[in-house]
């Protein structure tokens, strides 16, 4: 069977009124990992609620375009069976159940996958994350903000995804945390697990991706490798924070003039 690739093609979406996304399309090649970057409010979130199938959920509702994986048309399916073809979605902002144990936010993530692929997929999620392992008994709500993300994560992986949907995995976490998420998603993928990763962080999200989409206000506004999007002057100007030259060369001799940085001492 040849392998899936995910097809986005003129999607329109909203809310009643509000228009979240306007024509988009997308493409996630087979085993690729694809950053989506974007604003608050641009539509990412809505992007991946869109293929995930649960807009509705969210009071919103595709008006328009197609979405396919592989053979299968996901916008004629409703969402447990987006999730049996293959696509998962992590939603944004760590959401465990805090107070269920790790163990068992973990299970709940297996609901629907093969019975017997369990203890496959246990394994799996334990080799990438052993925290999880080590705090299997524990209550989800007391591990540190990462560990609920590498949480939030695993259980998105117990349903053993072909395609990861993934929204804002290191969004408030320490860089040191955040690099670690982002050495993990590149791990998920080398296993033969492609992402779609929404990312504020840019500077992360390119350096995982091969691909790369911006979306401004519902719209694509640029696209095209990872790399030349991190070489682009706009990107990095507007989602790097690099601020142009000269500023930098000013506040580099201001630095240089008077260390602003001291120790705390007694
Ligand atoms: N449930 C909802 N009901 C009504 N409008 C919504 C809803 N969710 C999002 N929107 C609107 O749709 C637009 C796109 O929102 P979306 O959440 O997709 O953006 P985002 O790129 O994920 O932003 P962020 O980076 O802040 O998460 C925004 O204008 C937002 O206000
Ligand atoms: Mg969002």
């Amino acid at each position: 069977m040849p392998h899936a690739a995910l097809q986005v093609g003129a999607l329109t979406a909203g809310y009643g009124p509000v228009r979240a996304l306007r024509e988009v399309t997308l493409t996630v090649g087979d085993g690729a990992v694809v950053a989506v970057l974007g604003g608050n409010g641009a539509g990412k979130t809505t992007l991946l609620r869109a293929i995930s199938r649960t807009l509705g959920f969210h009071g919103g509702a595709v008006a328009g375009g197609e979405i396919s994986f592989g053979e299968t048309r996901l916008d004629r399916l409703a969402a447990p069976e987006v999730v049996a073809a293959g696509v998962v979605q992590v939603p944004e902002g760590r959401r465990v159940f805090a107070r269920m144990t790790v163990a068992d936010n973990l299970r709940a993530g297996a609901l629907g996958a093969p019975r017997g692929s369990r203890s496959v997929s246990l394994e799996r999620v334990h080799d990438l994350f052993p925290v999880l392992l080590e705090r299997a008994a524990q209550p989800a709500g007391l591990l540190s903000g990462g560990e609920q993300q590498m949480l939030a994560l695993a259980r998105g992986l117990m349903a053993q995804p072909k395609l990861l949907l993934l929204d804002e995995p290191t969004l408030g976490l320490a860089p040191l945390a955040a690099e670690r998420i982002a050495e993990r998603i590149r791990e998920i993928n080398r296993q033969g697990t492609s992402v779609l990763l929404v990312e504020q962080n840019a500077a992360i999200a390119l350096r995982v991706a091969s691909e790369a989409y911006v979306l401004e206000t519902g719209r694509v506004a640029l696209s095209g490798p990872a790399a030349e999007l991190a070489a682009s002057d706009e990107v990095r100007r507007r989602y790097l924070g690099v601020v142009d030259e000269d500023a930098a060369a000013d506040a580099e001799r201001i630095a240089d003039a008077a260390p602003v940085l001291r120790r705390w001492q007694p």
